[in-house]
Formats: C-alpha cells, sequence, structure tokens
C-alpha cells in the first residue's frame, strides 16, 4: 500500500501576528544585544521584572550573540512561565532574509529544549521589514520540520512549541510577506517528506498522485505514461525505466498566475524514486541513499505547491520526469542505443547515468510546447558535484551566463547557495560515441561539467540553467533551519529566482 498524502501538508506549527501579547502564553521572547539594548515594546516588558541586566548577562555569559539565551522562570509581574531573551547579535548584522531565517530556526530550538507549548515573540527592532518577520516564521517552521511517520516507537514525546504569536506594532502591514514566507517553507518541508519517503511506498505513479492533489490549489496538471511518452518518442526516458515493474510517468503542471499569454518560466525536476544503478549496479553502501535521487522532482513539487498557495503572479511550468532505475530481464543495458525525443540518438555506457537520459527528454518536450522564457533543471545528478563542492553549495551550469548571476544572487538571498561552473563544446568530445550521436557517460573527471554538457544537447537554445544538487539534497549536515536528513533544496532558491526576476510582469 503507497502512502497516501493530504493537500496541502498539515502544517505542525502554527504562526501568527499580533498587536497585542497573547494572554495566557506560556512563555515571552524579547531579543537584546550584548548591552541589554531592546526595542521599546520589549524594554518595557523586560522593566516589569525588576531584574538587573547587566548582572544576569555576566552569570550566564550572555553576550548578545545570535543563540545567546536567558532563561527566566516564572518571571513576576507576568503570568507567562518563562521569559526567554535571545541575542539579536550587533545592530545591522546579519540583516538579510538568510540570517533572519536561521535566527528563526534557533528560536524554535530554543523553545523546543524549554518545553514550552506557546510563545509570543516580540518584534519591536528598529529595521524591522516584512521580509524579514517572514524569514524569522520561515525559518521556525523549517526547524520544526520532523519526518517520523514510520518511527511507531520513537516517536518524539516533549512538548514541542505549537504556536508562536509574532507580536509587532503593524500586523497587517507584515501579513502578506509572511503568508508568502510559510508557503514557501510548506513546498520545502512537502519536498523533504518526499524525499524522506521510502521507493516500496513511493514509486513514479504514486508522486504523479502527489502532484495531482496540486489541482486543489488551481494548479493544472496531466500526467502521461508510457504510452503517451513512447507515442513523443521519448525513447531515453522510456529506456531508464523499462527494468521496473513500476513504469515511469511525465508530469506536466502550470500554475498560471500572471497574465494571460505571458510566457511561462519552466522548472524540470529529476525524480528517479530509486537508482540501483541498473545493470550497471551500484555499490551496497549506502544505496538506500538513492531513495532521494528524486530531489530535483520534489523540489519542483514543492514549488508549484508555494507558488499556487501564494497565489504567485507569474505563469510557471513544472515538470517531474519519475521513473525507477532497476536491474531487470528487461531493464537496459550497456551498449543499447536509444533515441530521444529530439531525435539525437544515444549510445548508453552506463546505466547508472540515467538523470541526464530521463531529463533530455523532459527538457525538449518543455522547450518543444512551452517555448518557455527561461528553463531550469533541477537534479541529484552527478556524485562529481559532491567532489568538486560539497554539501553546502549545489552547482550551476548553464548556456547563458547571465542566468547563473541570477540564480546566485537568488541563492545568496534564500541560504540556498549555487556556484557556476563550465559547460561548453570542450566537453563534446568527451561525449562523442562510436555508435551514435553522444553517449550518456565521459570518464570521471570534470563529471558535473560532462553531464551538464550532455543536457545542454537536449534544450535547443532555450536560455537554460542546471542544478546539480546531488550533495545538497539530502544527507547534509544539520544547520539552524534543517536537522531532517532530506534538506528540500531547491524550493527556496526558485521561488526567490522567481519573485526577483520573473513575477509581477518583470
Ligand atoms: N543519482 C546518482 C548521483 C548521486 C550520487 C546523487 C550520490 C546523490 C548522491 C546518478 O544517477 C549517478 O549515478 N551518477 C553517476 C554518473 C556516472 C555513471 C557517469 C555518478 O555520479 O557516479
Ligand atoms: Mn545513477
Ligand atoms: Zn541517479
Amino acid at each position: 500500500m503507497p502512502f497516501k498524502v493530504a493537500a496541502p501538508m498539515p502544517q505542525t506549527l502554527s504562526i501568527s501576528l499580533a498587536a497585542n501579547l497573547p494572554d495566557p502564553v506560556a512563555a515571552i521572547v524579547l531579543y537584546a544585544n550584548g548591552d541589554g539594548a531592546m526595542g521599546p515594546v520589549a524594554a518595557d516588558i523586560w522593566k516589569r521584572t525588576g531584574l538587573d541586566f547587566a548582572r544576569i548577562a555576566k552569570a550566564t555569559g550572555f553576550a548578545g550573540r545570535p543563540g545567546h539565551m536567558i532563561d527566566i522562570p516564572a518571571p513576576s509581574g507576568m503570568s507567562c512561565d518563562r521569559l526567554l531573551l535571545l541575542g539579536r547579535g550587533a545592530d545591522g548584522e546579519g540583516e538579510n532574509d538568510a540570517a533572519w531565517a536561521d535566527r528563526g530556526g534557533s528560536l524554535f530550538a530554543k523553545l523546543d529544549a524549554a518545553a514550552v507549548s506557546s510563545a509570543a515573540i516580540v518584534l519591536d527592532e528598529p529595521g524591522l521589514t516584512p521580509a524579514l518577520v517572514g524569514a524569522l516564521g520561515a525559518g521556525a517552521q523549517l526547524r520544526a520540520y520532523r519526518f517520523e511517520k514510520y518511527n511507531t516507537r520513537r516517536k518524539s514525546k516533549t512538548v514541542h512549541p505549537s504556536a508562536l504569536t509574532f507580536v509587532l506594532a503593524k500586523p497587517d502591514a507584515m501579513k502578506s510577506a509572511v503568508d508568502h514566507a510559510l508557503a514557501v517553507a510548506g513546498g520545502t518541508n512537502l519536498a523533504r517528506d518526499l524525499v524522506s519517503e521510502p521507493a516500496n511506498l513511493l514509486g513514479p505513479s504514486d508522486m504523479a498522485d502527489v502532484a495531482n492533489t496540486l489541482a486543489d490549489l488551481g494548479v493544472t496538471v496531466e500526467v502521461l505514461d508510457e504510452e503517451q511518452m513512447g507515442a513523443l518518442g521519448m525513447g531515453a526516458m522510456l529506456a531508464v525505466g523499462q527494468g521496473s515493474v513500476r513504469p515511469p510517468r511525465m508530469v506536466v503542471m502550470q500554475w498560471n498566475g500572471g497574465e494571460k499569454g505571458q510566457t511561462p518560466t519552466a522548472f524540470v525536476g529529476k525524480g528517479i524514486v530509486f537508482d540501483t544503478g541498473g545493470i550497471s549496479i551500484k555499490p551496497a553502501a549506502s544505496m538506500e541513499n538513492m531513495k532521494g535521487d528524486m530531489g530535483g522532482a520534489a523540489a519542483v513539487l514543492g514549488l508549484m505547491q508555494a507558488l499556487a498557495t501564494r497565489k504567485a503572479k507569474v505563469n510557471a511550468v513544472g515538470i517531474l520526469a519519475l521513473a525507477e532505475n532497476m536491474p531487470d530481464a528487461n531493464a537496459y543495458r550497456p551498449g543499447d542505443v536509444v533515441t530521444a525525443m529530439s531525435g539525437e540518438t544515444i549510445e548508453i555506457i552506463s546505466t547508472d547515468a540515467e538523470g541526464r537520459l530521463v531529463l533530455a527528454d523532459a527538457l525538449w518536450y518543455c522547450q518543444d510546447r512551452f517555448k518557455p522564457r527561461a528553463m531550469f533543471d533541477i537534479a541529484t545528478l552527478t556524485g562529481a558535484i559532491r567532489i568538486a563542492l560539497g554539501d553546502d553549495y549545489a552547482g550551476v551550469f548553464t548556456n547563458t551566463d547571465s542566468l547563473a548571476a541570477t540564480l546566485q544572487q537568488a541563492g545568496r538571498a534564500s541560504g540556498e547557495k549555487v556556484w557556476h561552473l563550465p559547460i561548453g563544446p570542450a566537453y563534446d568530445k568527451l561525449i562523442e560515441s562510436r555508435f551514435a550521436d553522444i553517449k550518456n557517460q565521459g570518464g570521471r573527471l570534470g563529471g558535473a561539467s560532462i553531464a551538464g554538457q550532455f543536457l545542454a544537447h537536449f534544450v535547443n537554445d532555450v536560455p537554460w540553467a542546471h542544478v546539480d544538487i546531488a550533495g545538497t539534497g539530502f544527507g547534509k549536515a544539520s544547520s539552524e533551519t534543517i536537522t531532517s536528513w532530506a534538506t528540500g533544496f531547491g524550493v527556496a532558491l526558485f521561488d526567490r529566482l522567481i519573485r526577483d526576476n520573473y513575477e509581477n510582469g518583470k
């Protein structure tokens, strides 16, 4: 029995905005710097405790840095159980969204550790913007994320904060930015769920079912089956899927929140629900991680949910190339020659270089049908990108250098960082084939660029960029906003890219 999802995914943490302190509330949070400087509302609340800030700060080592905390139980002059003073850093330091998302993550962690059920967070610092408040909420939502549905005995039993109220002067002026940020965090958490879901419970058609639930939000969803893909000539996509008893699917989603007839921006995700390597089978060690080889498709799905939830004023296309790469009597093999939808023939050298094959047909189909103004793909594509960049930066490869700069900017703002690496004709020599137009593997050196250059053959000169998330998609060391195995990388990056470059008539 595959798992069933409800759309949209329930949020574990509710975040609301208010002009006044809620009463009752389990905890009140104030931000202060090392000198005890607070905003006016916070300073007023602090004064009611009658406590000596300087003395407490000295005794506890509180220097007002992010992550520093003074925890006061049963404070006098107020009805809450806890008063928490959190460090806000020096003025002007870390004032971008990514820094405030980290602050939100840290906030949730402190409240969680203090085992309070609800908290009011006083936000009255100078320079506060709606976007920063949104980032704070999103960071908390991301830190609250757990994937424990199959840990029947180990579910966390402690009280987590289930409600946060941000207390600020003009809640109405903040609301739409906060809704936006929470929609994106919801998309990231959906992507995380899908990446963590095991392959026995999430096959290609199950993931298509999840995509179909976005119809409730106004997304148009089409699912192509093997027969339809065959009629379109998607020989590369079908070859990858033919070794699995669960046939491949291509999902086509459209969110039309922009002006009617506006050329769409397109996003394509690699969705290998499990990558055994196929006949070129992978070593057994860590193969279980390959349930996450649909991380690109999960990010595109999460992105579409976020765009629809926040009613983004953009026309966006999301395509998922879903297949399972299995060894089998019917599996494709090294030496096979397949014909992609573009008409180009591909000699298979390794059946483990399957991601570029499914993307070849998905990218060609996307540009052919939608003529997008720009096209982005996201994929757990190569082990080589992990060697090159580690797990903090995703790799970007493009036929249009300005797109790399744009993505890098979106990465800095969202905290999902990327780095530009080369593609180009130099890499073509490595994928020349004796028996076909091109081959799907070109040796170990420069493996991530070779894969990128392979993809470039299937974009037909549309402005395009490829994001390799084999390092960043899962298994990452934890951060203030990520404590789960799956990261959901790509949702926030692409949402920011859209917001800054393609939305609202841009
Ligand atoms: N899904 C893998 C890449 C991967 C590796 C993602 C580790 C996440 C973690 C991809 O399909 C693959 O197997 N790539 C091969 C390509 C090679 C055969 C040209 C690789 O990187 O070794
Ligand atoms: Mn592979
Ligand atoms: Zn793969």
